[in-house]
């Protein structure tokens, strides 16, 4: 008989199915035992009575079964409204013991009580937990949905190469060593920025990519090393055209998947970045009517950004977006750097940063001159971003377009404090993953491959 889902099983009343699944919990009665079995779409409760007791008797939590039996209508007042099964029950005429299991070190669905390292050490445990199954199906469902839309307007979705060379984004890198190039490295992409720009000189017009971006910086609650993003670029667009697109997106997302949030104010409210900080003294401000309701979600774009800002950590001039962002006046001799503005905007939702692009620049001569401007020498400029320069030269088109942060964009929908919550195999705090214990040291023979000498 072929295995169906439990919440298949509502509209069999009066037949017999077969359910697998995992054994949530066992009620013992005596002559009567209770299960509720679990798989992936709920609970059903499950009847044994008669011969079959003394197999069902030795069922414990987390036991892997599949049971035949016939579904029945539960009598009035045994009906539980609060599960989608809770109208009906199967009565089991055959039970398959699939695979036993110990006692779990937490008890699954209490994720609130367990420690995060017990948590990441057996991931494949808290994730049986039903929020943590809802979050991970929801940001399935996401994906598809932005796949569609973006396919729907037109978009080419292309793969960018994870082995490659630094991209400026402001954080640290991860390298990866080279063992046929002695002394050489690959670095993990911080965002597909280059690639993107690239492939709008190559003429596709508009691309997007689910991408994975590495960033070796600390984590906290709405940061991990390694994380993904919808990454869009387009050709011939003004700042309207992306922000539009990516308005009508997430307006249309939050309707079709997550249809009980209220978006507070549609058009999203544009504000200039001077006008945040002096406002809200923030340039992600918070902009929910009631902070207390789950379901607001409040967007705003951030726009007029500067240009260029002083770093204190690192005492001199940067990007605050990336270098590759267009001014939005000309570049005059005077006037100081710090003064110009940005062809750039942030999408901010409920105070977290969700997103951010500009306009890019198409022309090698102002791409030097930034470069210049951020103190990068004529050899490094060569070196660093001589492809880009030269790509330029061969009919780039004007482009511009924005990367949303994936992981941030559905902690918050899931109403969720952390993108650890969304994120199936996170890192901790600290940057390790716990199940499968990386970082971790590698043999010797592995070193010598690489060319790699530890000197810890
Ligand atoms: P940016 O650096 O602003 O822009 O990144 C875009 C969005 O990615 C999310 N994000 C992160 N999420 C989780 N963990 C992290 N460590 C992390 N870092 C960033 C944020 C952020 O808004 N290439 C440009 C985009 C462009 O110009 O098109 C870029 O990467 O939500």
């Amino acid at each position: 008989m072929k295995r169906i889902f439990v919440n298949e099983t509502v509209n069999k009343i009066g037949e017999k199915v077969k359910v697998s699944g995992w054994v949530n919990v066992r009620r013992d009665h005596g002559k009567i035992i209770f299960i509720d079995l679990r798989d992936r779409t709920g609970l059903l409760q499950v009847v044994f009575a008669g011969d079959i007791v003394k197999k069902a008797d030795m069922l414990r939590s987390e036991w892997v079964v599949s049971i035949e039996g016939k579904i029945k209508e539960r009598p009035e007042n045994l009906k539980n409204s609060k599960i989608e099964t809770g109208a009906i029950e199967m009565e089991a005429e055959e039970l398959e013991i699939l695979n036993e299991a110990k006692t779990p070190p937490f008890e699954i669905g209490d994720k609130d009580k367990i420690s995060e390292e017990l948590r990441m050490e057996y991931r494949y445990l808290d994730l049986r937990d039903s929020k943590m199954q809802k979050n991970l199906i929801k940001r399935s469902e996401v994906l598809g949905f932005l796949n569609n839309y973006f396919k729907s307007q037109k978009f080419v979705e292309i793969e960018t190469p994870a082995l490659t060379k630094g991209t400026p984004e402001g954080a640290r890198e991860f390298v990866v060593p080279s063992r046929k190039h002695p002394g050489k490295f690959y670095v993990l992409p911080q965002s597909p920025q280059q690639f993107k720009q690239l492939l709008m000189v190559a003429g596709f017009e508009r691309y997007f990519q689910i991408a994975r971006c590495f960033r070796d910086e600390d984590s906290r609650g709405d940061r991990q090393p390694e994380f993904t993003q919808l990454d869009v670029e387009m050709s011939f667009v003004e700042e309207n055209d992306v922000m539009n697109l990516i308005e009508e997106a997430m307006i249309k997302l939050a309707k079709n998947i997550f249809p009980e949030k209220n978006i507070s104010s549609e058009p999203f409210p544009k504000l200039d970045y001077d006008e945040a900080m002096e406002k809200y003294n923030s340039d992600k401000p918070d902009l929910r009517k009631n902070k207390d309701d789950p379901n607001e979600l409040a967007f705003a774009w951030i726009v007029n950004m500067p240009l260029f800002e002083y770093s204190k950590t690192e005492k001199k001039l940067v990007s605050s977006h990336h270098p590759f962002t267009a001014p939005s006046e000309a570049l005059a001799k005077e006037g100081k750097p710090e003064d110009l503005k940005a062809k750039a905007y942030d999408l901010v939702l409920n105070g977290y940063e969700i997103g951010g692009g500009s306009i890019r620049i198409h022309q090698r001569e102002l791409q030097n001159k930034i470069f210049e401007i951020l103190g990068l020498k004529e050899a490094e400029i060569e070196a660093r971003f001589g492809h880009m320069l030269k790509a330029f030269e061969y009919g780039a088109p004007p482009h511009g377009g924005i990367a949303l942060g994936l992981d941030r964009l559905l902690m918050i929908l899931t109403n969720e404090s952390s993108i650890r919550e969304v994120i199936a195999f996170p890192k901790t705090g600290d940057d390790r993953d716990l199940l499968m214990g990386a970082p971790s040291e590698i043999s010797e023979n592995q070193l010598k491959d690489i060319h790699i000498k530890c000197t810890k």
